[in-house]
């Protein structure tokens, strides 16, 4: 199957260049100008238009069960939803009970993501630890194509993993060459102040994020990243939120430590005005965690991304819908946790990003798509527009407009965070997989579609960490 994009403007994370773009059996095969194509190849006219590599997302969570419930959206919705916003990949987390065989929960997630439409890798949460996970983690990384471990320092008492947790794993992470990654909330100082604020009679969503003010953030970004720092492992700290752990990752990253920071649009974009609504379903629909902050931490998460302290966006997609939310009606800590968003992600950084003067085009493309691809070892086949890459591509138009709204979104929930928004900047045509899937809001997603994309160990980024580790290594003295 060969399809041809004609005439439009290649936009990577370094350059900028007229060419067309010619795909074969999912694969790029041409990038240069005036390309002939066979008769019977599929034409994209990108006249006008950036051809980028298509976006990823490091952190998603279709069908997650918790806090009692299964998020709405499964890995066809979602990842159909995540196509039409110019997503081409998605990094899901697979995340085994307490107690339970991480391959076993591995094998439970692929199976679920068999449905998927667009490309898919997982991240696996690290819950609970003995020796068996420590050897399972060694399977996970040689046989199963997973390069990245994820601990969750919040949610006490479910998934919360303790320091000595965090050591165990980061050491055993940094033998196995996969990069550990932290939900960072300070979980013991999150259940003192949701007791506190339950015996004070403060049952609404209001207080959500008064139960996880920033400083529990930074309190948790600067353990993670001092165990991190001290066993000589890197770190990537998902949906940073605050310029409390920004500023954590900005002095260590300063001091030579190799530390990683994800944010998601949300957290760039809304504020924890929205805790204040007098509809408690509107106020419940924004809880998520970390939670939206107040003004001010928007502008220092810009300024993380320009500077290149923080390196990629997400959106933590986790979709629950306002019946699921209404079981946490009379307590607060009930409201199951998450928001989505992996269908806007795309717009929403070209708009308050691009338009708006915070970002490049280049810059745009290397925080949508190309950094991530990096970070977790998937360059250059994702996040490139190259000969040899995956022909995952969007053609963005940047004078198209959407108004974001439930009304009208793919996303598997009734509510969407970015209500009435209007974004200028859409993803006109999206390929997956060298197939056309998004054509001028047309949406030709196919169930089963994506395939699971293997992240082996990343040896340049490991060998060069050993070798630091090892010239740092005392040495006993001979007497
Ligand atoms: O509220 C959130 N973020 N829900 C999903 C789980 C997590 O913490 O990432
Ligand atoms: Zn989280
Ligand atoms: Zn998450």
């Amino acid at each position: 199957m060969t399809l041809l994009i004609r005439g439009g403007t290649v936009v990577t994370h370094d350059t900028t260049f007229c060419a067309d773009v010619l795909c074969e059996d999912g694969t790029i095969i041409a990038v240069g100008p005036d390309l002939d194509a066979p008769a019977d190849a599929e034409i994209v006219d990108a006249k006008g238009q950036y051809v980028m590599p298509g976006g990823i997302d490091p952190h998603t969570h279709m069908q997650m069960p918790f806090m009692g419930a299964t998020a709405s959206e499964d890995f066809y919705t979602g990842t159909a939803a995540a196509l039409a916003g110019g997503t081409t990949m998605i990094i899901d987390f697979v995340i085994p009970n307490p107690g339970q065989s991480l391959i076993e929960a591995y094998r439970t997630w692929r199976g679920w993501a068999e449905k998927a439409a667009a490309d898919y890798s997982f991240h696996v949460a690290v819950t609970w630890w003995a020796d068996s996970v420590a050897e399972e983690m060694g399977t996970l990384v040689r046989e199963y194509g997973v390069n990245s471990f994820k601990h969750f320092m919040a949610y006490k008492n479910a998934l919360m993993a303790t320091d000595d947790i965090l050591v165990e794993s980061f050491t055993r992470c940094l033998e196995l060459g996969a990069v550990p990654n932290v939900h960072a909330e300070n979980g013991d100082l999150v259940a003192h102040l949701q007791q506190k604020l339950l015996a004070q009679g403060i049952t609404g969503p209001e207080a959500h994020p008064l139960s996880r003010p920033p400083q529990v953030e930074g309190e948790a970004a600067g353990r993670a990243i001092r165990i991190a720092g001290t066993l000589g492992a890197p770190v990537y700290l998902v949906h940073v939120s605050t310029k409390d752990a920004l500023d954590e990752i900005t002095t260590a990253r300063a001091s030579g430590q190799v530390v990683f920071g994800e944010v998601l649009a949300g957290h760039l974009l809304l504020d924890d005005s929205v805790y204040q609504n007098e509809d408690w379903a509107t106020a419940a629909a924004y809880v998520m965690s970390p939670p939206f902050r107040p003004k001010g931490h928007q502008e220092a998460l810009w300024n993380g991304l320009r500077s290149g302290n923080l390196q990629t966006t997400a959106t933590d997609h986790c979709c629950f819908c306002a019946e699921q939310k209404a079981m946490g009606r009379d307590d607060f800590t009930k409201i199951p946790n998450g928001t989505a968003g992996v269908e806007d992600r795309m717009a929403l950084l070209w708009d308050a990003g691009v338009n708006a003067g915070k970002l490049s085009m280049q810059e745009f493309v290397a925080v949508t798509s190309t950094n991530t691809a990096k970070i977790f070892n998937l360059y250059p086949r994702k996040g490139a527009v190259s000969v040899g890459s995956d022909a995952d591509l969007v053609v963005w138009d940047p004078h198209g407009k959407r108004n974001l709204s439930a009304k009208t979104h793919h996303q598997n929930i009734d509510f969407n965070i970015f209500e009435g928004l209007e974004v200028t900047g859409i993803p006109r045509h999206t390929i997956s997989r060298g197939k056309l899937v998004w054509s001028d809001g047309e949406l030709r997603a196919e169930s089963g579609a994506g395939r699971y994309v293997d992240r082996p160990p990343y040896p340049g980024l490991y060998d060069s960490l050993r070798k630091r580790n090892e010239l740092a290594t005392p040495k006993a003295v001979v007497r």
